[in-house]
């Protein structure tokens, strides 16, 4: 093990890396420094990522699990994206208050608005805790075995460190588990809602345009950071005060020109680099199209139903924004995949792999891993299919979804103390509201009809037992739509009044919640016991697999695949040419907006104050030098999902803009990444502010950030 630590420093340490691939741990970006200072920066990895003063990450936050946010202001303001802060926005909307449909800004602290359930993270500190993870852990366990010791250490590891921390104490593994850090993070639960433009600009394109290039979408949102008064981490309460950092992002309104360095530092959720081609092969040919035509058919029938009726429209508009976003990803990662040749891409390196393995007899336990994983993968294909539907055309009724809601009530006996059984209640009933608010049954009965049909087409073995018993799917349906209580507001609450565990076999025999609970049945007997086996085989594969490509490139850089841990990746700002003949420029301007406008298509509908500003081109100094409002723009930054709301900085690391999407014809990039034609998308600092400043008329909120001219 130490031989090979060893060896990972020094992989770490050579440099020639692949222009724009790789997102890169901010504690090791000394070893990015010299080719980014190459490429133009003017900063140092310690002016990043330092421990022992104030650098650019005591900026940078995880943003309510999914998102990133950062820090601009000295009271703790902080910027994230509009669909970042979209659920609490809308939680905070009412037919009174719309501030989903006409923007929403707080004109002092006090009207800030508390956003329960919202919390952001700090990461204060990594260490590198390798060594201490893989204590006593050798190449000849068995992989039970192997886990055992690693959780066994990890748990060791975490209980020493907690004892002189009071931070979250957390280890993660990198490189698919041949390296782990120790994360210390700090948790802020008091984050307020400050501001967020109309959605005819923070959702400006909407799913149209979404995945797509070029974009004028204006996706940012305000929030501010409270603390107790000793700044640490406190709960809700009106004596907190904001949040003072260690450092907030000082912004550029310079703009960048085609060429320039920029990075963007956030956190990247998932990505898969290292698969071997069989498992692409795989998730583009074979998942991916499943869910890519269930998902098609439902979005058809919401959008037969949704151009009927406004308030259909709007009860559809997330769900259909939810379902959307994944259905156009893995288009564009299909079409990706196969015509920028991912596979054979792959497979070409495969090759090579496989001349490495052979030229050496010390090579031997990589030989066989190529066979392994065909083996492994032709195995799962199966299950996968089987849970891509479960999920997809099961899951998607949204019926047999709520019904499983009740699961739990539906279990509770004599012996459930009444007291629990009241807070299940009283859960359900805020769930039953909710539901209820944004269900249209129509559209539901087309969707389970569309989808069971389809499923029905799955192989006995490979679906759940409620399938068996449909020999008509319209009538069936008819039937699970007459006979369940579900789709009635009024049943439902009627049937909670003074419930008793006594009533919970009403609820067993439901026929929607024994749809779901078959789903569910399926899952846990047939497709789980099958699938997490053979992951687990994978996953030691693909171990082995990471650890042969870096002992066969010992020049190559290689970056770990992203995990929700903080990462830098850089590029520079510039355009592509996603095809033959066609070019695009790396930024878009409010011209664009004003050409894409359309009063009937609720995605083009440009705000008449917006109009009056571009009108009289009053931008005051956001203007570009150019004359222009520029509102997005294009680089070839490395990002995935979770990079939403992420910083893009220019070479004196000072805000450019907020990263909140790719281009279609790069979208395979968590899978192959091709710097010819994969570019993020981010919305220009310069238009935020413009929105906020002239738009909204929240000048306060520009005058507490620090703006370089
Ligand atoms: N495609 C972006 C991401 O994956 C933005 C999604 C939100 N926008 C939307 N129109 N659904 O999250
Ligand atoms: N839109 C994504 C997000 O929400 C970013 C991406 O996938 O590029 O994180």
């Amino acid at each position: 093990m130490k031989k090979l630590r060893l060896l990972f420093v020094f992989l770490i340490v050579s440099v020639t890396a692949f222009a724009g691939e790789g997102m890169w741990i901010p504690m090791l970006l000394q070893y990015n420094e010299k080719e980014m200072q190459e490429m133009g920066m003017r900063i140092t990895a310690d002016d990043i990522y330092s421990i022992n003063h104030s650098s650019l990450k005591d900026a940078i936050v995880l943003f309510g699990g999914g998102c990133t946010g950062e820090i601009v202001s000295d009271y703790g303001l902080l910027l994230t994206n509009h669909h970042c802060g979209y659920d609490y926005i809308q939680k905070h909307s009412s037919v009174e208050h719309d501030y989903l449909t006409d923007g929403f800004w707080a004109m002092d602290r006090s009207q800030e608005l508390p956003c329960p359930g919202l919390s952001v993270i700090f990461l204060r500190e990594m260490r590198d805790v390798t060594d201490q993870v893989l204590y006593q852990v050798t190449d000849d366990m068995t992989e039970a075995k192997r886990q055992a010791n690693i959780s066994e250490n990890m748990k060791r590891i975490i209980a020493e460190v907690e004892k002189e921390t009071s931070y979250k104490v957390s280890i993660k593994p990198f490189f698919l588990g041949n390296q782990y850090y120790l994360l210390l993070n700090e948790v802020y639960t008091d984050v307020r809602l400050v501001g967020c433009p109309p959605s005819n600009i923070g959702k400006f394109g909407g799913d149209t345009d979404n995945w797509v290039w070029p974009r004028h979408t204006g996706d940012f949102s305000v929030f501010r950071v409270y603390a107790g008064k000793d700044g640490h981490p406190a709960d809700y309460s009106a004596d907190n005060v904001p949040y003072k950092p260690a450092k907030h992002l000082e912004i550029s309104l310079k703009g960048a020109d085609e060429g320039d360095f920029a990075f963007v530092f956030g956190y990247p959720a998932r990505t898969s680099e290292y698969l071997p081609a069989i498992a692409v092969d795989q998730e583009a040919n074979v998942i991916d199209p499943i869910a890519v035509d269930l998902r098609g058919q439902i979005l058809d029938i919401y959008n037969q139903y949704q151009e009927q009726d406004k308030k259909v429209r709007i009860q559809y508009a997330s769900k259909h924004a939810g379902l959307g976003n994944g259905w156009k990803k893995w288009m564009g990662v299909i079409e990706g995949i196969n015509h920028f040749h991912g596979v054979e891409k792959k497979q070409a390196y495969e090759k090579t792999f496989m001349d490495w393995c052979n030229a050496s007899r010390q090579r031997h336990a990589y030989i066989g891993l190529l066979r392994a994983f065909e083996k492994q993968y032709k195995a799962l294909e199966p299950y996968r299919v089987a849970y891509t539907y479960m999920t997809n055309a099961g899951l998607n009724i949204e019926l047999i979804e709520f019904a499983g809601s009740f699961g739990r009530l539906a279990q509770v006996t004599k012996e459930t103390p009444q007291e629990d059984i009241d807070k299940m209640v009283a859960a359900l009933k805020n769930a039953t509201k909710a539901f209820f608010k944004d269900y249209y049954q129509p559209i539901d009965e087309a969707v389970a009809k569309r989808m069971l049909s389809e499923y029905l087409k799955q192989p006995v073995d490979f679906r759940p037992s409620f399938l068996n018993d449909i020999k008509d799917v319209d009538a069936f349906v008819a039937q699970l739509f007459q006979k369940s209580m579900f789709v009635s507001e009024d049943k439902v609450n009627a049937f909670l009044d003074g419930f008793k565990a006594s009533k919970a076999k009403k609820l067993q025999k439901d026929p929607a919640l024994k749809a779901y609970q078959s789903l569910i049945d399926f899952y846990r007997n047939e497709v789980n016991p099958k699938m997490a086996p053979i992951n687990k085989e994978i996953d030691s594969l693909q171990r082995l697999y990471m650890r042969g490509q870096m002992l066969m490139e010992p020049e190559r850089r290689f970056s770990p695949d992203a995990n929700f841990t903080l990462r830098v990746t850089y590029g520079k700002v510039e355009g592509f040419k996603p095809q033959d003949g066609k070019q695009y420029r790396h930024f878009t301007t409010l011209e664009g907006i004003m050409e894409k406008e359309n009063p009937d298509i609720y995605d083009y509908v440009v705000e008449p104050k917006l109009k009056e500003l571009y009108r009289k081109k009053d931008y005051g100094r956001y203007a570009d030098k150019d004359g222009t409002m520029h509102v997005a723009f294009t680089a070839s930054v490395h990002t995935t999902g979770g990079n939403s709301g992420s910083p893009i900085l220019n070479a004196d690391g000072q805000l450019l803009g907020l990263n909140f999407d790719r281009c279609w014809e790069g979208t395979m990039s968590d899978l192959v990444y091709d710097p010819a034609i994969c570019r993020n998308i981010s919305v220009d600092i310069r238009y935020v502010l413009f929105i906020i400043d002239k738009f909204a008329g929240a000048k306060h909120l520009v005058d507490e950030m620090t703006i370089a001219e």
